[in-house]
């Protein structure tokens, strides 16, 4: 195999992704071959599957099925649980029950629901794990992974408890005749930080200081790739550990895991929108035959079904006071064989209401959503969002009696969970009636194995991304300055919220340090979590760049109770795969954060009880340790007016502040009112920092439509793309939908 083959860029960046270590092989070991794609997909697959297999086992939970739940460990899989009894140990779980095998812990599932199963009449069982940080082994048949853990229970009779806590699980690749190759949970350990009824709140568990819990990564090591560390080569050949799969068997299974990103940002995109009542884009994003239903009653067909389903809602747009946010967890996505439909399952927890009136409730929603590729644009489109209302409760009265919902008979039937676990190194299923649906621009083997590579590492990328982020949130958490500083590239930046954009790991550590002071793994009264869920993660052409949106929902906990809330902020970040000393990490580029949209005052008042004037807001000025580019400063001043820190006036919950957007719509290409992509301080600031200036691509904000519409003889074609983006022709920007 040659060098000179192919495209220059591809070549470089198959020897970013294919050289692990200085000493490794020669350009010539570099391409790809369809073992060494075998075994990368094996690997990115298996990511995704461990993270299904929590996520399933979360979603079986409001059902009941403790059964299911159970079968998701290994046969000799072990359940630690503790209880956070006062005076006990969270960290060696002293108090913890501890079971082996699926049965006994069926047993305990049971057990411990009680009469809280989701079962009974007016029951909840709602059971939350997200942010993942996954770690795969090298031999990729064993794993770790850290989660946030949340539950919200009540037995309809007057009885409710919430706990909330991290666990630190492991997961084993496991061969069975009946099952195949499956991920299992090797190790559930879940550590109690908080917990409490729905009247009060929630506090530290056991009225204790909390400790940190032990990470199984680090800093360095969470920008780790899925694939490079991967590289078994020998001498020029990459030793293959599966046996390869056949180029179209690739084809189809790299494609799946491309549209499973495209379908899982839809989803998480459309909340947003949703969220801020962006009734044109919602719309913008079904297909034209869409419906929205909910508890199985379903909108008329078409946009105006949409339309209208929308406006039960609410009008467009926020007014003063509204919150409509609807946090989505856990979502799993499962592409149809044919590769044409999609559905998506997982919880969506409604947090709404009016401050000025006063209501406020929580909503909870197990969604199933369908979706469909359009065949002549590779564009994804919902065809249904579908809800099943597990809990609807007014916030004062919560939902200990079984909230507003009708009483029901019997237990709702769950919608049918996904068939998305499995699926490793299943023997080649070979697609009969399946096009590729890439144009090939070459029908050189090399070619279009790098290509395969490229689009594989865009979906590696995803989940990469997904790491950092989370590894980043659990930082956070814990206020560790050095490490969330690691998390960045050399020439990353990072905002201190209220202040400006530090440059530099160095700087980002000073900068915190400045601020929180240089703590130790001690014991803190209190937390203040950093969930950082519902990625919308874009992903550059060649998959060495991303751009990223997170929630930042932040609940506190802390000793003594009686201020556990709520505050919604968002985070707009982009990651980078750095090259140092020949060593590949995912890291973080830059990293905003815009808050805070809402808040809420303390649990007892929850987000309605808040008056503006009550909240406080940190101040500018981090003791004369100066920022690189200030909120304050006069070129960000579009940018940052009224968020915490910038340009007065500053505008508080309950008076709506503007939201920004980084990407326009990923159906038909609207730009949002409020548009800055990118990286925030970029723009204006610092044209310097842009990832276009470092060597990076910019990942495209939004798809590139090109339409064609004949007069006579006179064809006119018209491309739609990004304000700032070039359109240089079809390819690189329509073939990436
Ligand atoms: C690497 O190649 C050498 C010589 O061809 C061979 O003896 C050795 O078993 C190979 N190692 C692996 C891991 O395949
Ligand atoms: C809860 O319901 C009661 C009775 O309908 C109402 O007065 C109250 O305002 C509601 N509380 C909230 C926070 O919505
Ligand atoms: C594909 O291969 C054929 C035969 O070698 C050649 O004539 C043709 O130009 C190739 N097509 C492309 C797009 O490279
Ligand atoms: C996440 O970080 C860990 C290291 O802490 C690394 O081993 C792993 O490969 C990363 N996983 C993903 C999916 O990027
Ligand atoms: C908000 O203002 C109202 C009316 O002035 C007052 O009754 C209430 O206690 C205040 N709430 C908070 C949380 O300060
Ligand atoms: C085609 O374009 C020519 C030149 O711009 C114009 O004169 C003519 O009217 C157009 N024809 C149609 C059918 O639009």
């Amino acid at each position: 195999m040659k060098l000179s083959s192919g495209a220059p860029a591809r070549a470089a960046l198959a020897l970013v992704l294919w050289t692990s270590s200085p000493a490794a092989a020669t350009p010539a070991a570099t391409w790809p071959t369809a073992d060494s794609i075998t075994n990368g997909l094996a690997r990115v697959e298996s990511v995704r599957e461990i993270k299904s297999v929590q996520r399933t086992f979360a979603q079986l939970a409001p059902h009941g099925r403790w059964g299911d739940m159970a079968a998701l460990f290994a046969d000799d899989g072990v359940f630690r649980w503790g209880a956070g009894k006062p005076g006990a140990n969270i960290l060696d779980n002293s108090d913890a029950t501890f079971l082996t095998g699926p049965a006994a812990i069926e047993a305990w599932l049971r057990t411990d629901a009680g009469n809280m199963d989701g079962l009974k009449p007016g029951s909840l069982h709602a059971l939350i794990n997200d942010q993942p940080v996954i770690s795969l082994s090298a031999d990729g048949r064993s794993a770790k992974g850290r989660w946030h853990s949340l539950k919200f229970l009540g037995d309809g009779a007057g009885k409710t408890r919430i706990e909330g806590g991290i666990m630190q699980n492991e997961y084993v690749l496991t061969a069975s005749a009946e099952h195949g190759n499956r991920w299992r949970i090797k190790l559930l350990r879940y550590y109690p930080l908080f917990a409490g009824d729905y009247k009060n709140g929630w506090e530290n568990v056991g009225g204790n200081s909390l400790p940190i819990v032990p990470f199984h990564y680090t800093a360095d090591g969470a920008g780790e790739t899925i694939l490079s560390p991967y590289q078994p080569h020998n001498g020029s050949k990459v030793v293959s550990r599966h046996t390869a799969l056949s180029i179209d068997e690739l084809k189809y299974r790299v494609t799946k895991l491309n549209d499973e990103d495209e379908v899982r940002n839809l989803q998480h995109i459309c909340g947003h929108y949703v969220d801020r009542r962006m009734w044109p884009d919602v719309i913008d994003l079904f297909a034209s035959d869409g419906v929205v239903s909910v508890d199985g009653r379903g909108s008329a067909p078409g946009a105006a079904g949409v339309q209208s389903a929308l406006d039960r809602m609410g009008p467009e747009g926020l007014t003063r006071g509204v919150l409509n946010d609807h946090p989505i967890y856990q979502t799993l996505v499962e592409i149809s064989p044919d590769g044409l439909e999609a559905t998506s399952r997982g919880l969506e927890i409604g947090m709404i209401g009016d401050s000025i009136a006063k209501t406020a409730e929580w909503r909870f929603c197990v969604f199933r959503h369908k979706y469909i590729k359009d065949a002549a644009s590779g564009i994804w489109k919902i065809k249904e969002l579908a809800y099943t209302r597990i809990m609807v409760a007014n916030y004062t009265s919560g939902w200990a009696f079984g909230g507003a919902l009708p009483p029901k008979a019997a237990p709702l039937a769950p919608p049918p969970f996904l068939d998305v676990l499995g699926h490793i190194s299943d023997v080649a299923r070979k697609p009969t009636d399946w096009q590729p649906p890439w144009r090939e621009d070459s029908n050189s083997t090399e070619t279009l194995l790098a290509d395969m590579q490229r689009r594989l590492s865009r979906s590696a990328a995803f989940d990469e991304t997904e790491n950092v982020s989370s590894a980043y949130g659990y930082y956070a958490d814990d206020i560790r300055c050095t490490d969330f500083a690691t998390l960045h590239a050399d020439k990353g930046f990072k905002m201190s919220p209220g202040v400006g954009w530090y440059l530099s790991p160095q700087r980002i550590a000073q900068a915190c340090i400045a601020r929180y002071g240089d703590r130790p793994a001690a014991a803190r009264a209190s937390i203040p979590f950093h969930w950082r869920v519902q990625p919308i993660i874009l992903v550059s052409h060649d998959g060495r760049s991303a751009t990223v949106r997170v929630r930042n929902l932040q609940m506190g906990t802390s000793r003594g109770g009686g201020s556990a809330g709520f505050n919604g902020g968002m985070y707009h970040d982009q990651v980078v795969l750095e090259e140092k000393a020949g060593v590949v990490r995912r890291k973080l580029w830059c990293l905003t954060i815009d808050e805070f949209y809402w808040q809420s005052a303390g649990w007892a008042g929850g987000w309605a009880g808040v008056n503006s004037t009550a909240l406080g807001r940190r101040q500018g000025g981090i003791g004369g340790y100066v920022a690189d580019v200030a909120v304050a400063d006069p070129t960000m001043r579009l940018r940052e007016v009224g968020f915490n820190g910038g340009p007065p006036p500053t505008v508080r919950w309950p008076d709506i502040q503007r939201m920004w957007w980084s990407f326009r719509n990923p159906v038909t290409g609207r730009v949002p009112e409020s548009y800055w992509p990118g990286c925030v301080p970029c723009r204006t600031a610092r044209p310097d920092w842009q990832l276009t200036a470092n060597g990076y691509q910019e990942p495209a904000t939004g798809p590139t439509i090109v339409t064609a519409r004949a007069q006579g003889t006179n064809v006119t074609v018209t491309v739609v793309g990004g304000p700032d983006e070039p359109v240089t022709g079809l390819w690189g920007y329509a073939g990436e939908r």
